[in-house]
């Protein structure tokens, strides 16, 4: 298994998986997600992803074949005194083919997130995990990270 930097001809696979992970959250939390209509990542937009220095799309292949993905996107604290200023990488699609799970690719993704984000001073990578994905949840304690936010809801009052 070899992670590498997505180039614009994985845009179908690529396509593929990031779809899969749509379908995922817009069962686990219907409230917020609608189950995908149409391709997850059209071709211009890969390539104008793949042209920001912000932004990493790393792609984790088997036999040149694309079985998982990661992106994830720089972002700065605000210069509001309330907030330590400080760089993150935020993850905000991490997906590995069912076939090809508990191989050690969704490890080997988030380190070359960790890589890239901290050659660009970077001190930490952050992701929102939605409820229900129990899974995921054992996986991410299990790579190092730790609870930062719980978001809550409930129905307006009736
Ligand atoms: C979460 C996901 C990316 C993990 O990818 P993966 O390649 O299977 O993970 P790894 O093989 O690198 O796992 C590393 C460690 O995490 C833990 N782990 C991974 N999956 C787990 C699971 N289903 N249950 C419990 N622990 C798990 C294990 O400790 C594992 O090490 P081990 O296999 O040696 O025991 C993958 O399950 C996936 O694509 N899920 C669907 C999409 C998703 O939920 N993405 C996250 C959205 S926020």
């Amino acid at each position: 298994m070899q992670v590498r930097a997505a180039l614009p001809s994985d845009v179908a696979r690529v396509g593929e998986l990031w779809r899969s992970l749509e379908a995922l959250h817009a069962e686990l939390q219907p409230g917020f997600f609608r189950p995908p209509r149409q391709a997850a990542l059209a071709a211009p937009e890969l390539v104008r992803l793949l042209g920001d220095r912000n932004r990493l799309l790393a792609v984790a292949e088997v036999d040149r074949h694309v079985i998982g993905l990661a992106h994830a996107q720089l972002y700065d604290t605000p210069p509001l005194p309330l907030l330590t200023p400080k760089r993150r990488a935020h993850v905000d699609t991490l997906i590995v083919d069912l076939a090809h799970r508990r191989r050690g690719a969704g490890r080997a993704l988030l380190d070359e997130v960790g890589r890239w984000a901290r050659f660009r001073g970077a001190d930490e990578v952050l992701l929102t995990l939605w409820d229900g994905n129990e899974a995921a949840q054992a996986f991410y304690r299990a790579v190092g990270f730790h609870t930062v936010n719980v978001c809550m809801a409930r129905p307006t009052a009736g």
